[in-house]
C-alpha cells in the first residue's frame, strides 16, 4: 500500500547467533507455544497492510532450519527476500538494507526477529511518524534507575530516570538516511548496538514512537517463559 506516495518494506533481522539459551536450536526459530519466534515477528508485518514486503537476514548456518520451519510451514507472502547477515547486528542490518538501494525516498523499518510480540498498533504507528519525521525509534521510559558502571563493581553516576528511555525496535528510517548512516558508520569503525544511533551520529533528530513492554527482546530462557505467558493472555482476551 502507498501511503503518501511512498512504500514501507520492513527489514527483519535474525541471524544472530543467541548463546545465552543453551539450547541446540537458535531461539528464533524455538517454539513458543508451538510456533518459532520468528514466525510471531513476520506475522505482524504480514498482518500490517501498511507494510509492502518484508525481507529476512538469518545466519548462513541456519538456511535449512529457516527454510524448513519458516518458508515450508507458513505462507507469508510478504516475504520476498531472504539474505544473509554479518557478524555484528549492524552488519546484518546492512545486508537487508541494500536490497533497497534503488528505494532511496521509501522507508523501511527495521526489526529484531526475536521481538515476536511486536502488536500491529505499534507497526502502524511507526510507518505514520516516519512518513513525516524519517527516523524514528520504538522505546518506553525507563522504570528502572540507571546507573553508570564501566568496570561493574563501582558506580560512577546515576541518569536521570525521567530523561531515560529504553530502545527496542522496530526503528524506521527513509533508506536514503539509513544508507548513509549505515555507510559512514562503517567508514568511521563505528558499531552500534541499534540503528537510530548511527543516524543520531549524523545530527539528525529521531522521534520517539511509544513502545511497550510486551515487545519484549527474548535473551535468555526466562523470557520465553514471560513471552509465553503473555501469549496466552492475548489468546484468552482475544476469544
Ligand atoms: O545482538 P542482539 O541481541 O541485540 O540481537 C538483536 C537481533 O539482531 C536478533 O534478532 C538477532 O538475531 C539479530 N542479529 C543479527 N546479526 C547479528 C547479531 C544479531 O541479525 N550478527
Amino acid at each position: 500500500m502507498r501511503l503518501l506516495g511512498s512504500l514501507f518494506f520492513a527489514v527483519v533481522v535474525a541471524a544472530g547467533v543467541g548463546e545465552r539459551m543453551n539450547t541446540s536450536l537458535p531461539k528464533q526459530y524455538l517454539p513458543l507455544l508451538g510456533k518459532p519466534v520468528l514466525a510471531y515477528t513476520l506475522e505482524a508485518f504480514e498482518r500490517c497492510e501498511a507494510i509492502t514486503e518484508v525481507t529476512v537476514v538469518i545466519h548462513p548456518l541456519h538456511e535449512e532450519i529457516f527454510r524448513r520451519e519458516i518458508l515450508k510451514k507458513y505462507d507469508f507472502r510478504k516475504l520476498r527476500h531472504y539474505v544473509f547477515g554479518g557478524a555484528t547486528r549492524q552488519d546484518s542490518v546492512y545486508e537487508g538494507i541494500k536490497l533497497y538501494r534503488d528505494c532511496l525516498e521509501d522507508f523501511v523499518l527495521i526489526h529484531d526477529g526475536v521481538r515476536p510480540l511486536i502488536s500491529e498498533g505499534i507497526i502502524k504507528r511507526c510507518v505514520e511518524e516516519v512518513a513525516q519525521f524519517e527516523a524514528v525509534c520504538v522505546a518506553i521510559p525507563s522504570v528502572d534507575t540507571l546507573k553508570l558502571s564501566p568496570d561493574g563493581k563501582t558506580i560512577e553516576g546515576t541518569l536521570d530516570r525521567r530523561k531515560v528511555w529504553r530502545a527496542q525496535t522496530p526503528q524506521a528510517f527513509r533508506v536514503s538516511l539509513i544508507l548513509e548512516a549505515l555507510e559512514r558508520a562503517q567508514k568511521e569503525g563505528f558499531c552500534g548496538t541499534d540503528d537510530a544511533s548511527l543516524v543520531e551520529r549524523l545530527g539528525f533528530p529521531v522521534r520517539i514512537v511509544l513502545g511497550s513492554e510486551e515487545n519484549l527482546k527474548i535473551t535468555t530462557p526466562q523470557d520465553f517463559l514471560i513471552a509465553e505467558e503473555m501469549l496466552r493472555w492475548r489468546i484468552r482476551w482475544s476469544r
